[in-house]
């Protein structure tokens, strides 16, 4: 039997005095967040960093101030705004959520409630029961697994360790200000816990810290080693016609669904034929690292001397580099010179 931990007390009082100030949070102490900027910042901030973010959020809520507001917005203003972000599915997720908690007239006050929303999972749904429902549940990320392996030397290494680590975490969580708890937690694994080299000459929880004790608080958590990303690789055609290039509509499932793209394929060895006659020519590649692999683009640009077999022409002056996804964005980059001069 472990010993049991009391951190709250300490974590708080430290929150009190260090929490970041971030545009979708309140102050320490306060009533809690809209459940609207909690749950617009949560799905924003998975797998994308706290600086990333922050504009994308000003912007979004600048946009569409409330969830009724998102949910009569245009989709593909929708994805515009969000391109750059990653993971599109999310930004698809986003809306048909908007739309489901403004046909039920607000957001579920619980976890369960939340679940069942499209796109929010065990992670998001317990971070915005917390953070905008005060409901005692307890929100466990990356940052969060990191700072109770430690807190508890836990040597199982991560995947395998993750069910243990979520019930060390639930018997930590207080019943009370549980919206600053589960952001306490987040600031202290983002600013203090970290993963390489950790503070812990100022963390407010050394006293009761079993990593530190032992002296092995950066070696945890422990991880099995990972399979190496596969790499793939593909072509994108950049074409021009008069004073418009081709774009295309990305199938709405697969990588980057949906969005305004060069003509491409879907990166799985079996490429598509160029979207046109031309004389193509290579001018370089672009790389681009997805989450479950690796991409080589070899960029080609030419002039079309007939009519596009696939894709729309839209105007040169059209063309928001912001607006088109970040690999998109590398290819524009590589291309626009050649073929837009
Ligand atoms: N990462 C995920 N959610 C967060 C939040 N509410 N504050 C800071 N970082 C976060
Ligand atoms: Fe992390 Fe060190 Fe604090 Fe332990 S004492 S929680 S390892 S920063």
């Amino acid at each position: 039997m472990r010993d049991s931990k009391v951190i709250a007390p300490d974590l708080l009082a430290w929150y009190d005095r260090h929490a970041r100030v971030l545009p979708w949070r309140v102050p320490p102490g306060g009533s809690p967040a809209d459940p609207y900027r909690v749950w617009l910042s949560e799905v924003m901030l998975q797998q994308t960093t706290v600086a990333a973010v922050k504009a994308y959020f000003l912007r979004f809520t600048a946009l569409w101030p409330t969830v009724h507001d998102l949910a009569a917005a245009e989709d593909a203003r929708v994805m515009a705004e969000w391109a750059g972000l990653g993971y599109y599915a999310r930004a698809r997720n986003l809306l048909a959520c908007a739309r489901a908690v403004a046909a039920q007239g607000g957001f579920p006050d619980t976890r369960e409630g939340l679940a069942a929303l499209p796109g929010i999972g065990p992670y998001t749904s317990a971070a915005i029961a917390a953070i905008a429902f005060e409901r005692p549940e307890t929100v466990v990320d990356g940052n969060v697994e990191r700072v109770v392996a430690r807190l508890f030397a836990v040597e199982t290494p991560l995947p395998r360790a993750k069910p243990q680590l979520t019930a060390l975490a639930a018997q930590l969580t207080p019943t009370k200000r549980s919206g600053d708890y589960a952001q306490a937690m987040m600031d202290l694994g983002a600013t203090i816990c970290t993963p390489r080299s950790p503070a812990c000459v100022i963390c407010p929880l050394q006293a009761q810290c079993d990593a530190r004790r032992q002296g092995i608080a950066a070696e945890l958590p422990r991880k099995l080693a990972k399979a190496p990303k596969p790499e793939r690789e593909g072509v994108a055609w950049v074409a021009r016609q008069g004073q418009a290039l081709l774009l295309e509509h990305r199938p709405a499932k697969g990588l980057l669904g949906g969005t305004l793209a060069f003509p491409s394929a879907q990166w799985d060895g079996r490429d598509l034929p160029p979207p046109g006659p031309a004389q193509w020519r290579e001018i370089g590649q672009v790389r681009h690292v997805f989450t479950h692999f690796s991409l080589t683009l070899r960029v080609m640009t030419g002039h079309l001397t007939g009519n596009p077999e696939r894709g729309e022409l839209v105007p040169l002056r059209q063309i928001d580099r912001e607006a088109l996804p970040g690999l998109m964005r590398k290819v524009w980059d590589m291309a626009q010179g050649e073929i837009a001069a």
